[in-house]
């Protein structure tokens, strides 16, 4: 019975722990994939003002890849999904300090 329940518990710890490694590399996979070519190193290739570096709230990031603009293209949310848009601004958020 006892090690019924520890087999559980580990297999519920090692989901979760593998959800949370999923959610970080998407982000970075994402961010390579359509972000990188233009923000590389969370720089900006276009408007050397406009870097993503030191932004400390993910939601900026998020809410700019819906808007797009000023030479920005736009993702909605068929491109990129919500949660793999939280995701993607976590990563530019924890990645791209100053
Ligand atoms: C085709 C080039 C291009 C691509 C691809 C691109 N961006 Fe941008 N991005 C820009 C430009 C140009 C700006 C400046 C826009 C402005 O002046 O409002 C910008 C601005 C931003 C800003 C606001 C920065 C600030 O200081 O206000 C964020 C955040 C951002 N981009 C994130 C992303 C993310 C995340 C991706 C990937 C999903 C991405 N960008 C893909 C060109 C690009």
């Amino acid at each position: 019975m006892k090690t019924g329940i520890i087999a559980v518990t580990v297999a519920v710890s090692v989901g979760m722990m593998s959800v949370a490694a999923f959610a970080a590399e998407t982000g970075e996979a994402i961010f390579k994939a359509k972000c990188a070519s233009c923000h590389p190193d969370g720089g900006n290739i276009i408007k050397g003002k406009k870097a993503i570096k030191g932004i400390k709230d993910p939601s900026i990031v998020t809410k700019k890849i819906r808007a797009g603009g000023g030479g920005m293209p736009t993702f909605d949310a068929k491109a990129i999904s919500d949660a793999d848009a939280k995701s993607l601004a976590d990563y530019v958020v924890k990645t791209f300090k100053k």
